[in-house]
C-alpha cells in the first residue's frame, strides 16, 4: 500500500492499518484477546499497563472507541487521557507533527480518529510512542479486530468462510478488504458504482491471491455467504445527500437478502446503525443478528491490540 509517512522507524509498533501487520501478529492479537474475555490470560487477572498512558485525540464523535479504548487500558492497569480537536490547539492550528512530537514525552501510546489518512502517518512518522488508527475517512482496522473475532465466536474459524458486504464502498468495506487477505477468508462486496471500495485496496487484496470479489448485484453476492455485513449509507464527513440514499437502497439488508445467504448466516454491522436505511430493524434486532456481541468485542479487542503495541504480546 502507498506509505504516505516518509519515515516510520522500522521497529515501532503502530497499529496503523491491518495491511501493516503480519498474520501472526494478527492472530496472536485476536487469541489474546478472546483469552482475555474469557479470563484465561493471564494478563486478565493482573496489571500489565500499570504506569503505562494512553493518549486518545478526537477529531470525530465517538462512542464505541472512545468508552472501549478508556475501559480497556484501565482493566489492564493503565491511564488514559483525552483532546478533542475543538478544545486542543489542534483545533487552532498546532500541526500533527509537533502534536505527535509533545504527546509522546508525555504518553506511552496514541490512538487517533481523524479525517484523512495522511494525518495519521504523519502523526505515527513523529510520535516516538505507537500509533493506533482508531478510524479515518480511508480505514478502521480496530473495528475488524473486534468482527474476526466476534465472527469466530459464533461461527469458528473465519479462514475460507465468505462473508458478503452490501452496502457504501466505505472505511469499513476497505478494512474488511484488507482482513479477506490477512486472514484469509472469502469477501463479496455488492456496492453501487459509484460508491465502490478504492481499486487500488481491491487489486491489492487480489495481487496477495485473496479472494475478494466485487459482485454488483446483492443477492447474487450474499449466496453460499457466513456473514453479511453492512455500515451506515452516510459516514463523518459524509454529505448525506438524497443522491446517495438513492444509490444505496438497492443493498438495504432486509430478511429477503438474509434468506438469500446460508441459513445460519450471521448479521453484522460496526454501529451506530440507522433502522430503515442501510438494514431493517428485523435484521438487526433479528436473530441472526451478533451486532451487540461484536460491539463489546471492541473492549476485548482493544486490549489485544494495546497489548501488542506495547510490546507486551
Ligand atoms: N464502531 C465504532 O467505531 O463506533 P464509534 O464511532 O461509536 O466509536
Ligand atoms: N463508516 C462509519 C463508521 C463509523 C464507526 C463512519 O466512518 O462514520
Amino acid at each position: 500500500m502507498p506509505n504516505t509517512a516518509k519515515s516510520l522507524k522500522p521497529n515501532q509498533r503502530h497499529f496503523l492499518d491491518l495491511d501493516r501487520l503480519s498474520k501472526e501478529d494478527l492472530r496472536k492479537i485476536i487469541d489474546v484477546s478472546r483469552a482475555l474475555k474469557a479470563g484465561t490470560h493471564p494478563f486478565a487477572k493482573s496489571k500489565p499497563l500499570e504506569g503505562k498512558s494512553l493518549a486518545m485525540i478526537f477529531e470525530k464523535p465517538s462512542t464505541r472507541t472512545r468508552v472501549s479504548f478508556e475501559l480497556g487500558m484501565k482493566r489492564l492497569g493503565g491511564d488514559t487521557v483525552v483532546l478533542e480537536r475543538e478544545s486542543s490547539q489542534l483545533g487552532r492550528g498546532e500541526t500533527v507533527a509537533d502534536t505527535a512530537r509533545v504527546l509522546s514525552r508525555y504518553v506511552d501510546c496514541i490512538m487517533v480518529r481523524t479525517t484523512r489518512e495522511q494525518k495519521l502517518m504523519e502523526l505515527a512518522e513523529y510520535s516516538s510512542a505507537p500509533v493506533i488508527n482508531g478510524l479515518t475517512d480511508r480505514t478502521h482496522p480496530c473495528q475488524l479486530m473486534a468482527d474476526v473475532m466476534t465472527f469466530e465466536e459464533h461461527r469458528g474459524a473465519i479462514q475460507g468462510k465468505r462473508i458478503t458486504w452490501s452496502g457504501d464502498g466505505n472505511n469499513m468495506a476497505t478494512s474488511w478488504i484488507h482482513a479477506a487477505a490477512m486472514f484469509d477468508f472469502e469477501l463479496n462486496v455488492a456496492c453501487p458504482e459509484m460508491l465502490l471500495p478504492p481499486k487500488d485496496v481491491v487489486d491489492w487484496a487480489q495481487a496477495k491471491g485473496a479472494k475478494v470479489r466485487i459482485v454488483n448485484d446483492p443477492t447474487a453476492a450474499v449466496a453460499g455467504a457466513d456473514c453479511v455485513v453492512t455500515d451506515t449509507w452516510v459516514s463523518m464527513g459524509d454529505a448525506d445527500t438524497s443522491d446517495r440514499h438513492n444509490m444505496l437502497r438497492a443493498f438495504q439488508v432486509d430478511d429477503r437478502l438474509m434468506a438469500a445467504a446460508k441459513p445460519n448466516a450471521i448479521f453484522m454491522h460496526c454501529l451506530p446503525a440507522h433502522r430503515g436505511e442501510e438494514m431493517t430493524a428485523s435484521v438487526i434486532d433479528g436473530p441472526q443478528s451478533v451486532v451487540w456481541d461484536e460491539a463489546e468485542n471492541r473492549l476485548h479487542a482493544q486490549q489485544g491490540i494495546l497489548l501488542w503495541c506495547l510490546g507486551l504480546i
